[in-house]
Parts: C-alpha cells; sequence; structure tokens
C-alpha cells in the first residue's frame, strides 16, 4: 500500500507542467490582500458611484488581470500604473509587504499565481 501511494504521488508530480501558475495560491493571495479593496471578485467601483476627484478601486478582473506581466509587476510592486505613474492609494506592496501573510514581499511567482487567479475571474474584455 505504501508503495502504491508512493508511485502516485510521483505521478502527480510529474504530471503538473514546471511553470504552471498555482491559481490556488493566487487566489489565497488575493482574498486576503487585493479583494478588501478590490472586491471578492476584482469587480472595483463602477465611474458612476464614485464622487468626483476621488481616487476610484479599478476593476481588475477582464483588464488588467490580463497586462504584460512586467506592468502588473510594477502595478503590485512599485505602486505605478500601466503609464508608468505612480498611484495615490494602492499600497505599494513591494514596500510595505503583504497585510497577510504580514510584511511578505511579493515574488514574481506570487504575482504571476495572483494574475492566473483574477484571469479566472473573468474573460478578457
Ligand atoms: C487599499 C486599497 C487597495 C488594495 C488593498 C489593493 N489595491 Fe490595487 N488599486 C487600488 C486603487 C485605489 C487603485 C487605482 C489607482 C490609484 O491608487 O491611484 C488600484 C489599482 C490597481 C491596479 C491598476 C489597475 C488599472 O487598471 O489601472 C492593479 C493591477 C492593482 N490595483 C492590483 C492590486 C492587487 C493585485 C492587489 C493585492 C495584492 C491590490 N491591488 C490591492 C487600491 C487597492
Amino acid at each position: 500500500m505504501k508503495t502504491y501511494l508512493g508511485a502516485a504521488f510521483v505521478l502527480a508530480i510529474s504530471a503538473t507542467p514546471l511553470f504552471a501558475q498555482d491559481v490556488a495560491a493566487g487566489g489565497d493571495l488575493y482574498n486576503d490582500n487585493c479583494a478588501i479593496c478590490h472586491g471578492n471578485k476584482g469587480e472595483g467601483y463602477p465611474k458612476e458611484v464614485v464622487p468626483d476627484g476621488a481616487v476610484r478601486i479599478k476593476k481588475l478582473a477582464g483588464d488588467s488581470a490580463y497586462w504584460d506581466f512586467a506592468v502588473f509587476k510594477s502595478a503590485v510592486v512599485d505602486g505605478m500604473d500601466d503609464h508608468g505613474k505612480p498611484m495615490r492609494v494602492m499600497p505599494v506592496f513591494g514596500k510595505v509587504g503583504y497585510f497577510t501573510p504580514a510584511g511578505g514581499i511579493p515574488t514574481d511567482d506570487d504575482i504571476k499565481n495572483i494574475q492566473a487567479y483574477i484571469q479566472t475571474l473573468a474573460p478578457k474584455g
């Protein structure tokens, strides 16, 4: 029995592509660090409900979910928008670290996983 389980484990590992994104891990990071502002479904806030002059929390689903990795990373780690301008409210996670795990600095893998997760929330559009 023990041998059988061992073989199944090896099979499961070798069936996973080497650089596959971990959507579940990305979902955990998203829910712990992003959903509080961007919403459980990455929906953000529509223009109509945000008062003039206030910073609008952007929709991620179907939008920046599909940005090039480097641009998306720069938003999360450096707090830069897709025009290279500093954002105003979005936390600079590369400096302040995650809420959970507290103070953890996002790695490239984390950011790929988060982006893979939010891609599951809506198609590109
Ligand atoms: C405190 C609220 C808050 C949290 C938490 C937060 N964001 Fe944001 N985010 C914003 C706001 C507000 C903007 C709009 C830009 C600004 O701040 O000026 C934004 C913008 C963005 C953008 C750019 C979107 C665009 O279309 O321009 C991305 C990408 C993004 N956030 C991803 C994330 C991810 C991923 C996380 C979690 C790791 C996260 N945000 C956590 C508030 C937040």
